[in-house]
């Protein structure tokens, strides 16, 4: 484990945010005006960003939304150098605890299945496969499997 801090994201983090993803072969991939309406969506009661800092620089971030009691986990990247330190784990129990906190019923996320270490991450903190998007991702092709956390 190294020594991080986990909180929710500012509009000036969205650069190091977009950097981390950009840098992220298998992380989800959005447009800047995804992240423009992130920005402009922080602090709202849909969406939800947290950033993962070590000696003041951003290494990881982790966003979300949700309606009602269902969470969705977007997208989570940590930085090269900082895998397999924990701070996966850390902020997905920071969400996690989040999402309690504000009564929800039910995380749940798309993944591919081929994506070993954030499988292994989900399987860590107990979600379950809930079904199957045949065909969901594309370059290369492939199935997303939705994974959900209940009784949170
Ligand atoms: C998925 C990701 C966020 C995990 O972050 P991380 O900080 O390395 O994760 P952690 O160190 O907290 O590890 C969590 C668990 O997953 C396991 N794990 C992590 N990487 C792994 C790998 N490459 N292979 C197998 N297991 C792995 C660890 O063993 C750990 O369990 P442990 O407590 O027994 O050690 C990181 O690999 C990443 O940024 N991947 C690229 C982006 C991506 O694909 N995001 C997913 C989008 S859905």
């Amino acid at each position: 484990m190294v020594k991080i801090t986990v909180r929710k994201a500012a509009a000036d983090d969205i650069q190091h945010i977009v950097a981390l993803e950009r840098g992220s072969a298998t992380s989800a991939h959005w447009a800047q005006a995804d992240y423009e309406r992130l920005a402009a969506e922080l602090g709202t009661d849909r969406r939800v960003a947290l950033v993962a800092e070590s000696a003041s620089a951003v290494v990881g971030f982790m966003v979300g939304q949700y309606v009602g009691a269902e969470w969705e986990i977007q997208n989570v990247v940590v930085a090269e150098a900082g895998k397999r330190k924990g701070i996966g784990s850390t902020m997905l129990q920071e969400f996690i605890a989040l999402a309690r906190g504000e009564s929800a019923e039910s995380i749940f996320l798309e993944v591919r299945q081929s994506n070993i270490a954030a499988c292994a991450l989900y399987a860590k903190f107990r979600f379950e496969e809930s079904g199957r998007r045949k065909a969901y991702y594309s370059n290369p092709d492939e199935d997303a499997l939705v994974l959900k956390l209940e009784s949170l």
